[in-house]
């Protein structure tokens, strides 16, 4: 899929079949993190795959808006090393930009996706640092959630000239 068709047509897929992705689909999705910029070219970042069932079910029944885990099958953890954020401070940056290059990356193999956000939210972060044992120095920013899709989504344009402003506000 050509880069701009992926953009305009994206959307988070929360409906799942339940069958399970491939291990390459998965390579290129977590691959696609790892390209996205990062400030100071820190690369903060490192991907925890969740694919165990139980596991699965424990996330959902914590995150409220994670209910679809289960049947997607996969939930990719994007955390950010506090202690490879340096003097930048943009770890939360850094790990977003992964987290979208994922998403696209998702929609171009014709995958279902969607962002569960984590960080900042305590009741989120802390049973999922649980969960899957991070490290104190670890914050897990968001986990993407995929699988493949049992829903098509209307791309949607959502282009607001009162939100461009051309040199001043
Ligand atoms: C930081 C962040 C956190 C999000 N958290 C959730 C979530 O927990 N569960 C969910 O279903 N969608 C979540 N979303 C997806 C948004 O709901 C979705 O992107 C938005 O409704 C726009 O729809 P679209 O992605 O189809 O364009 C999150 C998106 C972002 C950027």
């Amino acid at each position: 899929m050509e880069v701009l068709e992926a953009i305009f047509t994206r959307r988070s897929v929360r409906n799942f079949t339940g069958q399970p992705i491939s291990e390459e689909h998965l390579k290129t999705v977590v691959n696609a993190g790892f390209c996205a910029p990062s400030a100071h070219n820190k690369q903060p970042w490192h991907f925890v795959i969740v694919r165990d069932k139980d596991a699965l079910e424990n996330i959902s029944k914590v995150h409220p808006y994670a209910k679809m885990l289960p049947q997607a099958g996969c939930g990719i953890i994007v955390c950010g090393d506090k202690r490879k954020e340096g003097m930048t401070g943009f770890l939360i940056e850094d790990c977003s930009a992964a987290i979208q290059n994922m998403l696209l990356a998702a929609h171009g193999l014709g995958l279902g996706a969607v962002w569960c956000g984590l960080y900042p939210v305590p009741q989120l972060t802390k049973p999922v640092i649980k969960f899957v044992n991070l490290p104190s120095a670890i914050v897990p920013v968001g986990m993407v959630v995929i699988g493949h899709k049992a829903e098509e989504k209307e791309s949607i344009d959502r282009y607001d000239d009162s939100k461009v402003h051309i040199e001043q506000w």
